[in-house]
């Protein structure tokens, strides 16, 4: 941490047009975020419509983990990301459909937009669903999946998004806990020239639920998919008989807007509730600045709406701000690794934002499937889900960029709802592998084993909040209590990250990554205890034990230590390990497939049964000779077993 690290000065042709014009403008904006929070919060509300003014700024308590912004204020999010927009730029594109085969894309603009979403808004009221009803929503990367969301926020129901990568059992566990009435989906997922059989997954996941009153399924392609009568609908049929225009509910402002499932280190995963005011003004001011959004310009996630960064920089923030943006269909191979260059220069893309995976992922391929296109319009290309290492940061900022380009590595979270710590385009110098600085209104803090806030500027610790800002989840959906153990139990009086990071000399953030037993695979975060439950659900397997370990494109590869059942027989052991594979992509999704399994005699646990991971991390990066102290192991002789296992395994 104290070696001197390459830093990127601010290019002049970047601060010429960027909203913040240096970093004393930064710091004066942050010192005023951080003494006068309401003041500064109640201004930036004022980027909203609000049907009626909120009578408070904010109301919270870290320590009880109540959260409450703009308390009686009313507003609709759909008002504010369409019809407020349609008298200025209801002829502007708000989002282009990059679809899987380009040809079939198209642009949808902010007046299409509102009337499409009005008509889903009327389908939705005329088959039952009303205001703080949820809505499970499963589909691809299709316009539709727009429509819907923002319907829902229409008329105050409350959607839940499951990733169109999750597995039929995942779906329902959702569906389950959060009661959903309605299910939208596509006969159809088409991604890089495959098809995803998605109505057939729903079926499997809605079979003997009551909950489920009605299955809505857009049509992607032109397969006929068997609908069972009375329960499930076709989504264009409904359309055609709606009108397209439908009254904004007013919702108060923290009225949920949103509920998304997200893996934790223990238990099933978590359905973190967004509410209205609070997230949207904050989702909107973020976008602003680290993208340094300006009218015209036209802006790409590549991300997938069924994770927190499509939610919020796909959809709400963007369309919030009155920008044009992109929503890919497909993935950045397809049909070549130049897919993604081959966008910015057929939209002409400013602003571009992906995750260290895929950048990982093509710049491998080559710099020839860079420099086929012209990248000549882009101006700030940002990162997030995990830590980039240095060489894909140099990569995206020297090949990608062509040293003209700022690069925003954004820190954050789906309990965050917005982004936290991230360089601001036109304030600071940037460091690869750094996220630098906290956005306005953002307290952070380091704190040390015994929970003490560590004062020093140079420090290693855990990332914690000292404040709440208005983008902050507000619970977990129908377990209060959980929100507050998970989050705000550990250390009294702040918000835990679950985040490892060290704060360089200059108060520079570098995320280290996650400190629970929270994998980031591919910036697609798992718990490793979901895992091992799957594993262990399967007939061969007595008992299991899950680490991440260093992977070249994924970030995080998924290792698995296997016991077996002692009456398996002769199984072939090639056939062992894949049954163990398929089992966790059949349980979860294909994306929580394990890399490697490993069967091993035993697991190395403690007298008292509990597996120490520690142990299991070290070995699963052939550190054999560093596994710190043995001696309260039940049986420490398994150590040197899993490790001849291990490196039989590294020798092949
Ligand atoms: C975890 C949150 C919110 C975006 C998508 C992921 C890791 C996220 C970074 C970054 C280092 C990062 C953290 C965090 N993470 N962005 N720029 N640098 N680590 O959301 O699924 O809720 O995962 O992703 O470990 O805790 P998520």
């Amino acid at each position: 941490m104290t070696e001197a690290h390459v830093t990127y000065p601010v290019l002049e042709h970047i601060r010429k047009r960027s909203y913040l014009k240096s970093r004393d403008e930064y710091t004066a904006m942050y010192k005023k975020s951080i003494d006068e929070p309401d003041e500064f919060w109640r201004e930036q509300a004022n980027r909203l419509d609000w049907f009626h003014p909120f009578q408070k700024v904010s109301d919270c308590d870290l320590a009880n983990a109540s959260i409450r912004w703009y308390e009686g204020g009313k507003l609709n999010v759909a008002h504010n990301c369409l019809d407020r927009h349609l008298s200025e730029r209801g002829d502007q594109t708000a989002i282009i459909w990059e679809a899987d085969e380009a040809k079939d894309g198209r642009h949808i603009s902010y007046r299409e937009l509102h009337a499409e979403v009005c008509k889903t808004a009327n389908v939705l009221k005329s088959m039952g669903v009303k205001r703080g009803d949820r809505v499970c929503i499963y589909l691809p990367m299709i316009p539709e999946l727009a429509y819907t969301m923002l319907a829902c926020a229409r008329i105050g129901a409350i959607h839940s998004i499951v990733f169109a990568g999750f597995s039929a059992e995942s779906i329902r566990d959702r569906i389950l806990d959060c009661e959903a009435k309605m299910v939208i989906t596509a006969n159809e997922g088409v991604r890089g020239g495959k098809r995803i059989a998605l109505k057939s997954i729903v079926d499997k996941a809605v079979e003997g639920l009551e909950v489920v009153e009605s299955v809505l399924v857009c049509r992607r392609t032109d397969t006929d998919v068997p609908m069972k009568s009375g329960r499930d609908f076709s989504f264009e049929e409904a359309c055609s008989k709606q009108r397209p225009t439908c009254p904004a509910e007013w919702m108060d402002a923290e009225d949920p807007l949103f509920i998304l499932y997200t893996s934790g280190s223990t238990g099933r995963p978590k359905g973190l509730l967004h509410t209205t005011g609070g997230y949207l003004t904050y989702a909107s001011l973020t976008h602003k600045y680290v993208f340094d959004v300006h009218p015209g310009d036209v802006y790409c996630c590549a991300a997938d709406i069924g994770w927190v960064t499509g939610h919020t920089y796909i959809i709400y923030g963007p369309l919030a701000n009155g920008a044009t943006t992109i929503m890919f269909e497909s993935v950045p191979t397809y049909p070549d690794p130049g897919r993604y260059w081959d966008i910015v220069e057929r939209h002409k893309v400013n602003i571009f934002y992906t995750a260290p995976t895929a950048i990982r992922a093509i710049a491998r391929e080559g710099d020839q499937w860079v420099k086929k296109y012209d990248r000549s319009s882009l101006r700030i290309l940002g990162t997030v889900g995990e830590p980039i290492n240095p060489e894909a940061w140099e990569w995206y900022y020297d090949v990608v960029g062509e040293q003209k380009c700022a690069i925003v590595d954004t820190w954050w979270q789906t309990e965050t709802g917005g982004i936290m710590i991230t360089p601001l385009p036109g304030v600071n110098e940037l460091k690869p592998g750094a996220a630098t600085l906290p956005f306005f209104g953002v307290h952070p803090c380091l704190v040390d084993e015994e929970g003490k806030k560590i004062e020093a500027t140079e420090a290693k610790g855990y990332l914690c909040m000292q404040a709440a800002w208005p983008g902050l989840a507000r619970t977990v959906y129908g377990d209060h209590e959980r929100f507050k153990q998970t989050y705000f139990s550990q250390y009294p009086g702040l918000y835990f990250t679950g985040d490892g990071c060290n704060r360089d000399k200059d108060g520079d953030y570098w995320i280290t990554g996650r400190v629970d037993d929270v994998i980031n695979v591919s910036g697609h975060r798992l718990g490793t205890a979901e895992i091992e439950s799957s594993i262990n659900a399967h007939p061969w397997v007595a008992e299991s034990a899950v680490v991440g370990y260093p992977h070249e494109i994924k970030g995080t590869g998924i290792l698995g230590f296997v016991i077996l059942n002692a009456n398996i027989g002769d199984q072939a052991k090639e056939e062992i390990v894949q049954a163990v594979r398929e089992q966790v992509a059949t349980d979860i999704g294909k994306f929580a497939r394990p890399d490697l399994i490993l069967v091993c005699p035993g697991l190395p646990k403690t007298r008292s049964g509990k597996i120490m991971r520690r142990i299991l991390r070290k070995i699963s990066v052939g550190e054999y000779g560093n596994l710190g102290n043995v001696t309260t192991l039940a049986d420490p002789s398994v150590v040197d077993q899993i490790i001849g296992v291990h490196k039989e395994m590294v020798k092949k």
